[in-house]
């Protein structure tokens, strides 16, 4: 019996020295288990005379009891302190500044064809797109622009599949596409990409123009003016920004003309413009002794280098970030 009394402490002392829950079992067997010191302890109890019997039993359930209760605190307290490890070792420090994630930005053409596009629309055009493979007939015929036509050398033109198909070298045949399916009045503008077979500082194989057409019963030339200067004006932000139209030749419109904007101490080419042709008009069954109009054609890419101050238009297409960003 009085091993039970230091039973008791001597299970403490076995239990504090066990860190982990693992070996706490081990322990545990050699106090509980089925070979454990109790065990033998209950066996004993039953060589005592029948007196010493119930003492000695409830002294024995008190010592179990309190066995028990200490493995449990002491298995509380382990959990306990492998949390708090856990917790120091997992810790976020939540006040660390996070990685940032570049943002990407809009390239300054696409920027420039936005800008157009939104300030168009306040001006009460209609936004149309055309595809960018054409027909022979698209991209000139149906301008007035027959094949044996000289004008056709004007544009160098990629030419795929057997001479049927070719990449868009202008975006004016937009505006064949849009009056086939709109009747007038019409007043649309194109922005879009088009192909040639160019390359130098101001040119590139693949550029972007925008497309402008206003047909209707009264439009006439000093409307065409009107809107391309205020557009300009708008676009630049320069009230008095000038514009020359300076008389020149397109198939699809007469009379034609360049359209150039005042530019340091001089004139600057942007586009080119004119009074539809009437053929052209013919050509998509709208009548040109009742609708007349006109259209433009400008370089996008041209209208962005100028905004930004860029000199070499192909800086745009190289992709190089260095410069891109400074658009961002
Ligand atoms: N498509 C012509 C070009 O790329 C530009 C142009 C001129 C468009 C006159 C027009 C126009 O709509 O009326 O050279």
């Amino acid at each position: 019996m009085e091993k039970l009394d230091s039973l008791v402490s001597e299970a403490r002392d076995a239990f504090d020295k066990v860190t982990e829950l693992t070996q706490l079992d081990q322990v545990k067997a050699r106090f509980l288990g089925k070979g454990g010191v109790l065990t033998q302890l209950r066996k004993g109890l039953g060589q005592l005379t029948p007196e010493e019997r119930p003492k000695a039993g409830a002294r024995f359930n008190e010592v179990k009891g309190a066995i028990e209760q200490l493995l449990s605190d002491r298995r509380d307290v382990i959990q306990a302190e492998a949390l708090v490890r856990r917790l120091e070792r997992e810790r976020l420090d939540v006040t660390l500044p996070g990685r940032d994630i570049a943002g990407g930005g809009l390239h300054p053409v696409t920027r420039t064809l936005e800008r157009v596009t939104r300030l168009c629309q306040s001006m009460g055009f209609d936004v149309a797109d055309g595809p960018e493979i054409e027909t022979d007939y698209y991209n000139f015929s149906a301008l007035n622009q027959p094949e044996d036509h000289p004008a056709r050398s004007m544009h160098d033109t990629f030419y795929i599949e057997g001479l049927k198909h070719l990449l868009r070298t202008h975006t004016s045949p937009i505006q064949i596409h849009y009056m086939e399916q709109h009747r007038p009045p019409i007043r649309v503008i194109s922005p879009g990409r088009v192909y040639r077979v160019d390359s130098d500082a101001t040119h590139s194989p693949m550029f972007h123009q925008l497309e402008g057409l206003w047909v209707d019963e009264t439009t006439t030339f000093s409307d065409l003016k009107g809107v391309v200067r205020e557009f300009l004006r708008n676009f630049f932000e320069m009230e008095d920004l000038e514009v020359r139209f300076r008389p020149s030749y397109f198939p699809f419109t007469e009379p034609s003309a360049e359209i150039d904007m005042s530019f340091r101490d001089g004139w600057l080419e942007i586009g080119g413009c004119g009074m539809v042709h009437p053929q052209v008009l013919r050509n998509v069954d709208i009548d040109p002794d009742r609708y007349q109009g006109f259209a433009f054609g400008m370089g996008l890419d041209r209208l962005a280098m100028l905004r930004y101050g860029v000199n070499d238009l192909r800086l745009f297409f190289e992709g190089d970030l260095r410069f891109l960003r400074q658009f961002a």
